[in-house]
C-alpha cells in the first residue's frame, strides 16, 4: 500500500493529510549547512549524488515528511544544456545569459548526460534509504521560470528581460521555451525511471504574464511537457506550481496539463480553487511561509485556517512557496503537530 501522498494524488482524501514543505531541504536546518560546507559550492551539492541524497534525506530524519523532494536545483537544466551556472554567495544563481540567436546557438541540443545522471544516481540512493511509505518527489523549473533566468542570467525583480524578449523576438523565445518543454520532459522521464514517485513542475514566475502570453508561455508549454511525461509513462504522477498565477490559470495549467495536483500559493482563495477542481485535481499548499515565521497562535490559527477550509478536499498540506532560512525549527515542529493531530 503506498503512502498517503500518493493516494491523494491517485484520487482519495484523508481527514488529516499528507504533508511536505517546498525547500524542506535548506538553510533552516543546521545539518544542511555542515553538508553544504562539505560541498563547496551549491552547484557542487546538487551534483554530488552522496550529498545531494544525504540533504535530500535530512528533513525526513528531523520531522518524518510523507514526502521528500529529491535536491537538485530548477537551473541543472540548462547547466546540462551548456549555460554556464554559479552561485553568487548571498545574491543568488548566475547564468551565462541567452539573448540573440547566437547564444541561444551554443546551448545544446540534448542535456548532457554526464550532468543529469548524477541526479538520478541520487534519486536511487534515496529510495533505496527512505521509508517504504515515504514517497520521493522529482522536479522541473517550467519553462517559463527557467527562461526568465536565462535570459537575464540571474533572478530579476520583474523577469523584464524574459518579457520583453518574448515580445520583440517571439520566433527566437518560442525556440527557447521548445528547448526547454523537450530537455525537461526528458529530465522529468529520467527522474521517473530512476525511482520518482511523482514530479513537480515548478512555474514561480507565471504570475506577471498577461493572459494570452500566459496561454503560450506557461499553460502550453507545461501541457506539452504533461503530454510528453505522459507518452513515455502513462500513469506518471505530475504536480503543477503556476505561482501566482490567477484562479482561471491555475485551473488551465492543471486541466491543460491534466495533472494529478496543482500547488498552490497563500495569496489563492483555496475554497473558491477547490470549488473549481471538484475530485478531478488535488490541491498542494498554501501556508504563509511567513506564518512558519511568526510562530505560536498566529501559526496555529493559520494552519488551522487552511485545515478548516479543506476539509473534505483531496489535500496535501504544504506552504504557499519554499521554506525561508530564518524559519525556526520548533515552527516546523509545531506546524506538522497541529496538521496531524
Ligand atoms: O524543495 C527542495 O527542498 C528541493 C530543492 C530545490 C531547490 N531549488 C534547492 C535550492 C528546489 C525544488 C528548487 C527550485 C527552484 N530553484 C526554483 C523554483 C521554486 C522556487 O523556490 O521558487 C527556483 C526559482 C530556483 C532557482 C534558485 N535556486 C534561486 C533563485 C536560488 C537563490 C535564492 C535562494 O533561496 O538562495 C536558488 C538556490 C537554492 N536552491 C537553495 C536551495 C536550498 C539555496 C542555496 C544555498 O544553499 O545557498
Amino acid at each position: 500500500m503506498s503512502g498517503k501522498f500518493l493516494r491523494v494524488l491517485d484520487g482519495e482524501k484523508f481527514e488529516v493529510p499528507p504533508v511536505w514543505m517546498m525547500r524542506q531541504a535548506g538553510r533552516y536546518l543546521p545539518e544542511y549547512r555542515e553538508t553544504r560546507a562539505k560541498a563547496g559550492g551549491f552547484v557542487d551539492l546538487c551534483l554530488n549524488p552522496d550529498l545531494a541524497s544525504e540533504v535530500t534525506l535530512q528533513p525526513i530524519r528531523r520531522f518524518g515528511f510523507d514526502a521528500a523532494i529529491i535536491f537538485s536545483d530548477i537551473l541543472i537544466v540548462p547547466y546540462a544544456l551548456g549555460a554556464k551556472l554559479w552561485f553568487e554567495e548571498g545574491e543568488g544563481p548566475r547564468l551565462e545569459p541567452v539573448t540573440d540567436q547566437a547564444s541561444f546557438g551554443k546551448l545544446a541540443d540534448q542535456p548532457d548526460r554526464k550532468i543529469t545522471e548524477r541526479v538520478y544516481e541520487a534519486l536511487v540512493q534515496t529510495r533505496a534509504a527512505l521509508p517504504k511509505e515515504t514517497s520521493l518527489i522529482g522536479f522541473c523549473g517550467a519553462p517559463w521560470t527557467v527562461a526568465t533566468y536565462l535570459v537575464a542570467g540571474r533572478g530579476t525583480g520583474d523577469q523584464a528581460p524574459a518579457r520583453l524578449l518574448a515580445m520583440q523576438e517571439p520566433a527566437l523565445f518560442q525556440k527557447i521555451i521548445d528547448r526547454l518543454v523537450e530537455t525537461s520532459a526528458e529530465h522529468l522521464i529520467g527522474q521517473i525511471k530512476a525511482g520518482a514517485d511523482a514530479v513537480q513542475i515548478f512555474d514561480t514566475w507565471s504570475g506577471v504574464l498577461d493572459p494570452q502570453s500566459f496561454e503560450r508561455w506557461c499553460v502550453k508549454p507545461v501541457a506539452a511537457i504533461a503530454a510528453k511525461v505522459r507518452a513515455a509513462i502513462p500513469d506518471a504522477r505530475i504536480i503543477v506550481f503556476p505561482k501566482g498565477a490567477s484562479l482561471n490559470g491555475i485551473d488551465a495549467v492543471a486541466k491543460q496539463s491534466s495533472a494529478n495536483a496543482a500547488g498552490i500559493d497563500w495569496i489563492t482563495n483555496r475554497k473558491e480553487c477547490a470549488v473549481r477542481f471538484g475530485d478531478n485535481v488535488a490541491i498542494q499548499g498554501n501556508l504563509d511561509p511567513l506564518a512558519l515565521i511568526a510562530g505560536g497562535e498566529a501559526l496555529d490559527k493559520a494552519v488551522d485556517n487552511v485545515l478548516g477550509e479543506l476539509r473534505g478536499v483531496r489535500h496535501i498540506f504544504n506552504l504557499g512557496h519554499g521554506i525561508r532560512k530564518e524559519t525556526p525549527i520548533e515552527n516546523v515542529e509545531r506546524m506538522i503537530a497541529r496538521v496531524r493531530r
